[in-house]
């Protein structure tokens, strides 16, 4: 089902077998839980223990690019795989306007990871789904093109405020609403976001970062006024980066280059979220 963000790979998230063939779909390695998405913040409320924080942001912030993770109510009646055995759950509405028809309809629980093989790039066009996963999967709801095109922000709301991967939402709206700083997952907690497994996100191509001079044989996915192949905002503008960023990966990586070399992106607001699945896609594999 296409999304604001990217495409995700939705089944029934009470259901056993349709969340395993999840997991068998894109390859992806079990510890990894899913997000559960829900047509609105009531519907939420039946799976997760609501509190004070989670109302300003979903009031904020819903239908949205926002994740929230919350302790997982007891008797929610979820596949145990969505939440990988964890005590507590990922959720989110999401605005795309077919999702939210789809969700509503449907009236339950919909888990969803990004629609594509495990550790490769996500989707943000239908298109993209049928290269990773033709073959797996039954059907592609065509919802164009994702206008956010960065993944959700996820924050955990268990115990501190915590931004557990940047995403769609910039972390300083969050902190804004909240009256408070985000904190940082602690170091050498065990993997909680899939930011966290260091090769993600990664195209066939190598990927070098924060470059201005690309060598021989490299191909430059530009941002702001550069002579490049593909620019991801000629105007220098974040949002229309991050809604370019899969899109324009996908389609340099199709043309087999020696490299892909990417320009310098600011670290601020959604920039974050770029620079974050940037390093990703250029670490080692
Ligand atoms: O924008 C998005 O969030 C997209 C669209 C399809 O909604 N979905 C998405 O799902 O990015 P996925 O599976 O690629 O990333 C979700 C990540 C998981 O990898 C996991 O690390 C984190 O959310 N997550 C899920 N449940 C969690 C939990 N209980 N605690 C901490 N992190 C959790
Ligand atoms: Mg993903």
């Amino acid at each position: 089902m296409p999304t604001e963000t990217v495409y995700g790979l939705a089944a029934d998230a009470r259901n056993d077998m349709a969340v395993a063939r999840i997991f068998a779909a894109k390859g992806r390695p079990r510890f990894n839980p899913l997000i559960v998405h829900l047509a609105d913040a009531e519907t939420a409320q039946r799976y997760v223990v609501w509190s004070d924080m989670a109302q300003k942001l979903a009031d904020a912030f819903w239908p949205g690019p926002l994740t929230l993770v919350l302790p997982l109510k007891p008797d929610a009646g979820l596949s145990p795989l969505v939440t990988a055995g964890l005590p507590s759950l990922a959720v989110r509405v999401p605005a795309h306007p077919l999702a939210r028809s789809l969700l509503q309809r449907f009236g339950g629980p919909v888990a969803a990871p990004s629609a594509n093989p495990s550790g490769r790039i996500s989707p943000t066009k239908a298109r993209h789904v049928l290269d990773g996963l033709s073959g797996k999967i039954e059907a592609v709801l065509n919802g164009g093109a994702c206008p956010v095109g960065v993944e959700s922000t996820i924050v955990g709301l268990t115990a501190e405020p915590t931004l557990l991967r940047p995403g769609g939402v910039a972390g300083e709206q969050i902190e804004a609403v909240l009256g408070q700083p985000l904190a940082s997952p602690a170091q050498g907690a065990p993997i909680s976001a899939p930011g966290q497994l260091n090769s993600h996100y990664a195209p066939g191509a190598k990927v070098r970062l924060n470059v201005t001079a690309p060598r021989d044989g490299e191909i430059l996915l530009g941002f702001g006024a550069v002579d490049c192949a593909l620019n991801l905002s000629a105007t220098g503008d974040l949002t229309e980066a991050a809604a370019n960023l899969f899109g324009h990966l996908h389609a340099l990586d199709a043309l087999d280059p020696d490299g892909i070399a990417i320009s310098p992106i600011p670290d601020t607001g959604l920039g974050r979220a770029i620079n974050d699945r940037l390093r990703r896609a250029a670490a080692p594999r």
